[in-house]
């Protein structure tokens, strides 16, 4: 039946159509899912597919926890590449970054003024680094997104305050997701709470929607204004992952072709995790602490 202005909205609110979906623009007064995906090309999902990424998520968690006691000075970066592609194969997963737009290896590892897409090699570990590792699963054809930044031995002034700020900045993002709320409004609660530190976003890399593809609208900035992007709605999937800088904001990519760096040659930070909008919130898909981390 068709929803007229003056009867009950299809959607089960209990309201007027006219005083609820109609204005929407959503003519079956509930249909997000076509709305979503022709206005924005977002493809929202359905329980099976947030069961299936849940599954990815936790495959991911742990593989960054089994890297972690490798993570001291002298270790190549290859040999954690190896292990992060190793474990992925006998859980019948797939590493996404492997050959993905002629990316080369399994995992990024970003080190220091490296902000993100750093590609393992010779290069060794060593006291006072800080140390970003990105891992991203593809289970049952379901992708799930996650980083963290570890301390490498004992961490300078500079590299807690940094690690601290990212890792906080992650959690003012997180704590704007819920329906209604905007991306615009994730990117605001993180470029404010950054700049509050003395610490600047970057602007080149966002969040974005993930789940059947490793990239999928929307974008999600770390950065911009309230109310602005596009309102958040159960079953978007999408990740939050800030690249924070100790100095200035700007970057510039090595001759690899991927490692992305800090202009100034300050420190940089990330942390990731994957999350679904809920009802009421939101889920991480990809969970682990970001209260319980090691802080010497
Ligand atoms: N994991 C990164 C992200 O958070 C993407 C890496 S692309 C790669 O979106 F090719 F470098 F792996
Ligand atoms: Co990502
Ligand atoms: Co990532």
């Amino acid at each position: 039946m068709k929803a007229k202005r003056n009867n009950l909205c299809p959607c089960g609110s209990g309201m007027k159509y006219k005083k609820c979906c109609m204005d929407k623009g959503n003519k079956e007064g509930g249909d997000l899912k076509a709305e979503y995906l022709k206005k924005y090309g977002i493809k929202l999902k359905n329980e099976i597919d947030i069961a299936g990424i849940r599954k990815a998520g936790v495959l991911a968690v742990k593989t960054l926890e089994l890297v972690e006691p490798y993570l001291k000075p002298g270790t190549k970066t290859d040999y954690i590449n190896q292990i992060v592609h190793d474990f992925t194969i006998k859980n019948n997963a797939v590493p996404a970054p492997l050959n993905y737009r002629g990316y080369p290896k399994s995992v990024c590892i970003s080190i220091n003024e490296e902000i993100c897409h750093g590609i393992p090699g010779d290069h060794e570990l060593k006291d006072g680094d800080i140390v970003n590792i990105d891992v991203t699963p593809i289970l049952n054809g379901y992708y799930a997104d996650t980083s963290k930044t570890y301390f490498v031995g004992t961490p300078s002034r500079e590299a807690k305050k940094i690690v601290s700020v990212s890792r906080e900045s992650l959690k003012s993002g997180l704590e704007m997701i819920m329906p209604g709320n905007t991306t615009g409004d994730i990117g605001w609660a993180i470029q404010k709470y950054a700049e509050s530190q003395g610490c600047s976003v970057v602007r080149e890399f966002v969040g974005h929607g993930l789940g059947f593809g490793f990239h999928e609208p929307p974008q999600v900035p770390h950065y911009g204004n309230r109310r602005k992007g596009i309102e958040l709605v159960p079953g978007m999937v999408f990740t939050i992952e800030p690249m924070i800088n100790l100095g200035v904001k700007d970057l510039y990519i090595l001759d690899d072709k991927w490692t992305a760096v800090t202009q100034d040659g300050a420190l940089s930070a990330q942390f990731e995790q994957t999350v679904v909008v809920t009802e009421d919130g939101y889920e991480s898909l990809t969970p682990y602490d970001l209260d319980k981390l090691f802080f010497p």
